[in-house]
């Protein structure tokens, strides 16, 4: 089997954080989603990936190479605008040949991994297989009704009344047929050539498409208005451990990871938390669900229940700092110069919350 993996896009619904990035390599517990969605595909004993990108493209290539890293082969395939996820299936049917193939979303992120699903689908003559979850707000989402036998009936893209609370999860296996579905389908209203029709489609059709109901948690990050409760979901189940210097006089509990080259002086720091590479952790306290990615100070400050981005520097703060997503070369400090005030410069769509 091959994978396929959909990078494209634009990363507009996570502004100002993915003003300049792909939203796909937005680091939940310090790792870009995109990375984890590469792991998951690899874990399941697939070498050969296909990527397809957008706007974006050239700081995801950048950010995953040639795929070594991983043990895998990727390829890149360069999509012009951001048409449809059937169209993403498209333009990579040089690649895909006549291979089964798993097409992963690459902003979900899934509890447990894909390697079961895909060895039931390898193991199967379906000719499609789809993942399910029971979400609290199916118009958001593609949404599949069932029948009596649990056999699909029909799918719908983000509909107004939702026929089901079954949403479609990004993770989609499919043999050679789905081409011929591309290719019979039309744009959407959103002038978009969905999946969900394509699968339809082959539904219609009577091709074989089993659904798979996934009972662990599911996060859609481009979605996700709460990117902390993807943080706190993927921060209780990574693997822990002190692989940077910790002082005699800071405590750390058994639920972090300080990764490499990180140094935590005279603080605490309570876990699940993850310490980036190179970061500097200095009279301070990281409560739990914190995320710091790299090269990132806090000094003589507190902060709980956040994540804070690479490069930045956080001194001084009298308040604890708790509930916040802080970016990229961010500075906060105390100020003692006069006149006693706030003084900020926030990108845009920036939101503060003052005491
Ligand atoms: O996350 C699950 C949902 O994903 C499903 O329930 C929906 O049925 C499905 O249509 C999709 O909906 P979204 O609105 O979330 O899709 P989005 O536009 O966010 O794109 C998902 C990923 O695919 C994202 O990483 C960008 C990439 N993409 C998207 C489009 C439209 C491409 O690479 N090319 C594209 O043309």
């Amino acid at each position: 089997m091959k994978g396929l993996i959909l990078s494209g896009g634009k990363g507009t619904r996570l502004r100002p954080l993915t003003f300049t990035r792909a939203k796909q390599l937005m680091p939940i517990a310090n790792k870009p989603v995109l990375f984890r969605v590469i792991e998951a595909i690899r874990d399941a004993g697939i070498t050969e990936i296909g990527i397809v990108i957008g706007d974006t493209g050239e700081e995801i290539r950048q950010a995953v190479g040639p795929g070594d890293r991983w043990g895998v082969n990727v390829t890149y395939i360069p999509q012009s605008a951001p048409l449809g996820l059937a169209h993403a299936v498209k333009i990579s049917q040089d690649f895909l040949g006549d291979e089964r193939f798993v097409m992963f979303l690459g902003d979900n992120v899934i509890q447990g991994g894909i390697s079961p699903l895909i060895r039931q689908f390898a193991g199967s003559n379906w000719n499609s297989q789809i993942v399910l979850t029971e979400v609290d707000e199916p118009q958001h989402y593609g949404v599949a009704e069932l029948d009596e036998h649990q056999r699909i009936k029909r799918l719908v893209e983000k509909p107004r009344v939702p026929p089901s609370n079954l949403a479609l999860v990004g993770i989609y296996m499919f043999d050679h047929n789905i081409f011929t579905a591309v290719n019979a389908i039309r744009p959407s209203w959103r002038n978009e050539l969905e999946i969900t029709d394509a699968i339809q489609w082959l539904v219609e059709h009577d091709y074989q498409v089993h659904p798979y109901i996934h009972r662990g948690w599911w996060i859609d990050t481009g979605k996700s208005s709460d990117m902390l409760a993807a943080n706190d979901r993927v921060l209780a189940e990574i693997g822990y451990g002190v692989y940077g210097y910790v002082d005699r006089d800071s405590q750390v509990d058994h639920l972090v990871l300080v990764e490499a080259g990180a140094e935590i002086i005279n603080s605490t720091v309570r876990g699940p938390s993850v310490i980036g590479e190179h970061s500097r952790i200095v009279n301070s306290y990281v409560g739990p669900f914190t995320s710091i990615y790299h090269h990132t100070v806090i000094e003589n400050s507190e902060i709980e229940h956040s994540i804070v981005l690479d490069n930045s520097r956080i001194r001084d703060v009298p308040g604890r700092i708790q509930d916040s997503i802080i970016g990229r070369e961010v500075e906060i400090t105390h100020s003692p110069i006069k006149p006693k005030a706030y003084k900020l410069t926030l990108g845009d769509n920036s939101k503060v919350g003052l005491l």
